[in-house]
């Protein structure tokens, strides 16, 4: 059965979610039985190769999201809304989600920020469109939060944390990311909250969890804290195409077997004419 922003909210726990960017990769999260599947502007860092996020636009978010759409038979497609796109004004945040729902057809959106992201929230779910808040690290603030991941440590910054959750879930939020915060603390937030929360580096007391794609298949592995390498795909696919090259090199690939036959006659007949090749000086 499709997953719906509904059932996502009402059951079944642990939620379970990962990035996809293309079609498929999409397909094999769908095939996987992913509740949802993210399309993240971490597309930004493990696609595009920036160290952050900050450069992907809207319509890379659009091009990205409708091919993971296309993709998705069961699982709920979210998509996030990049960097610039919803900041200047609540406005702005419709016109650039309206975008996204209309051109590439997810099930909902998501935000970066919470108290302060608040009113954009809402007037979003006014509209009609569901929305995923976003808190604890959040990476398109990577210039103001510093180079530490870990938000909520002392007593007033778990203070804020725990604001911000309540705040998007008051604005109407279905479900809320929770990004490298201490476990305890997201466990209090989670047990807060009437909405599931999506941890990354947040520990197991979430009601779901979400990873980036090419994190979990180490594509390349970069040893980082809060995932596991569940599969070496960055080394499968190097050795594949060392095999490949090496392949190619020795002649053992291709073979006539890789390709299609064709009649003695015509071959031989087009050998008559095209001209003979000079003999090498
Ligand atoms: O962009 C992304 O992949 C994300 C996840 C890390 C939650 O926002």
């Amino acid at each position: 059965m499709p997953m719906t922003v509904r059932r996502f909210v009402r059951g079944p726990r642990p939620l379970c979610v990962v990035t996809a960017y293309d079609y498929p990769s999409a397909r094999l999260a769908d095939e996987a039985g992913m509740d949802a599947i993210l399309v993240g502007d971490s597309v930004g860092q493990v696609v595009q190769g920036y160290p952050d996020t900050l450069s992907v636009t809207l319509d890379q978010m659009i091009y990205h999201t409708a091919m993971v759409s296309r993709a998705a038979k069961e699982a709920m497609v979210i998509a996030d809304m990049p960097f610039m796109s919803y900041q200047a004004s609540s406005e702005q945040a419709l016109l650039s989600a309206g975008r996204l729902m209309k051109e590439a057809r997810p099930q909902a959106v998501k935000l970066e920020g919470g108290s302060r992201v608040a009113e954009t929230v809402l007037r979003l779910v006014e509209a009609g469109i569901p929305v995923m808040g976003h808190i604890g690290y959040t990476p398109q603030s990577v210039h103001t939060l510093g180079s530490g991941r870990a938000q909520g440590r002392d007593l007033e910054a778990a203070r804020r944390v725990l604001t911000d959750a309540i705040d998007v879930e008051a604005a109407g939020a279905f479900a809320v990311v929770l990004e490298v915060m201490p476990f305890r603390l997201a466990a209090l937030i989670t047990s807060q909250l009437h909405i599931p929360t999506i941890g990354i580096g947040a520990g197991p007391g979430c009601s779901g969890q979400v990873l980036v794609w090419h994190d979990l298949l180490a594509m390349p592995d970069l040893g980082l804290r809060h995932s596991r390498a569940f599969a070496q795909i960055g080394e499968a696919a190097l050795a594949g195409l060392v095999a490949y090259r090496q392949a190619v090199t020795d002649g053992s690939f291709p073979t006539e077997a890789h390709s299609v036959a064709m009649a003695d006659e015509v071959i031989a007949q087009l050998e008559r004419e095209v001209p003979k090749q000079a003999p090498d000086a």
